[in-house]
């Protein structure tokens, strides 16, 4: 029976690999979803497994019920909801202020809230189905620089940990990605790649996507990557001070720029 996966933000990075190891899956069908048609075309086209796609700015008004009607009338069922689409902008809060808070929190909770109370009916009648949502290590420890961001990912772990209790009644689980660095479009690395002793802190998009896979199709609740990251957060209960100091480390450097794409 064909099983269908909808991947946000397929057109780079995580999601774009998220899409091609899911394309592997008996019976995998896609959905594509992101603002660069050409890209999706291209992705959908490279594909072992069929797949449609939906050029769409998640935070547009009518983008929730444009991708729902598409899922339904082109595939009827939903069987994974990777809520991956996502954006950073660094800047200090005395600088790029509520307004950078804002269109950060738009793009990376209000989006995702959106789409998943649009397409939720549709996983519900697909279960047993999952959603998956992409958050980051941010999402446990706040960087400066990287407030909005942090406020944004922290916000969505703490709304898909709820959702998870709610929704399992109904079959449908909920997993959560927390990436660290990983190379790609919107949070190249780039200095931490140029440094031959922080190189290892960088990790890859295929790596994100078989955490995605785990985390849906394997129904787990959570996944770091790479996995040791995940002690950052248990060292952010047990020793928050020290922690705080590490972070606060590189303060006078990240907090330059407004609008620079940041780092996960
Ligand atoms: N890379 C990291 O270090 C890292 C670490 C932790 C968490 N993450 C999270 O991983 C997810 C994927 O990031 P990535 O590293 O793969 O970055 P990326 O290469 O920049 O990909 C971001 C994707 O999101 C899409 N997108 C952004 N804004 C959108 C909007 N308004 N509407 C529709 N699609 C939108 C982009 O597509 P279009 O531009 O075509 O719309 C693109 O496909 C994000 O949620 C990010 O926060 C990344």
């Amino acid at each position: 029976m064909a099983r269908v996966f909808l991947v946000t933000g397929a057109s780079s990075g995580i999601g774009e690999a998220a899409a091609r190891r899911l394309a592997h899956e008996p019976g995998a069908t896609l959905v594509l979803v992101a603002r660069r048609e050409e890209r999706l075309r291209a992705l959908a086209e490279s594909l072992p497994a069929p797949a449609t796609r939906v050029a769409a700015d998640l935070t547009d008004d009518d983008a929730p019920a444009r991708i729902a009607a598409h899922v339904e009338d082109h595939h009827g069922r939903l069987d994974l909801l990777v809520n991956n689409a996502g954006a950073s902008w660094r800047g200090g809060f005395a600088d790029a202020g509520w307004e950078n808070v804002a269109r950060t929190m738009e793009v990376n909770f209000n989006a995702v809230v959106r789409l998943t109370e649009a397409l939720l009916p549709l996983l519900r009648r697909s279960a047993p189905s999952a959603i998956v949502n992409v958050a980051s290590t941010a999402g446990r420890v706040s960087r400066p620089g990287a407030g909005a961001y942090s406020a944004s990912k922290y916000a969505l772990i703490g709304w898909s940990d709820s959702l998870h209790a709610e929704e399992r009644v109904h079959g449908v689980h909920v997993g959560l990605v927390m990436p660290g660095f990983i190379a790609t479009e919107g949070f190249p690395a780039t200095e931490l790649l140029a440094r031959p002793w922080t190189r290892w802190m960088v990790s890859t998009p295929e790596k994100a996507a078989a955490a995605i896979g785990d985390a849906g199709l394997g129904r787990r609740a959570e996944r770091y990557v790479p996995r040791p990251y995940g002690l950052i957060a248990v060292l952010r209960i047990l020793a928050p001070a020290l922690v705080r100091r590490a972070l606060a480390g590189g303060a006078g450097r990240s907090m330059t720029t407004a609008t620079r794409p940041g780092e996960g």
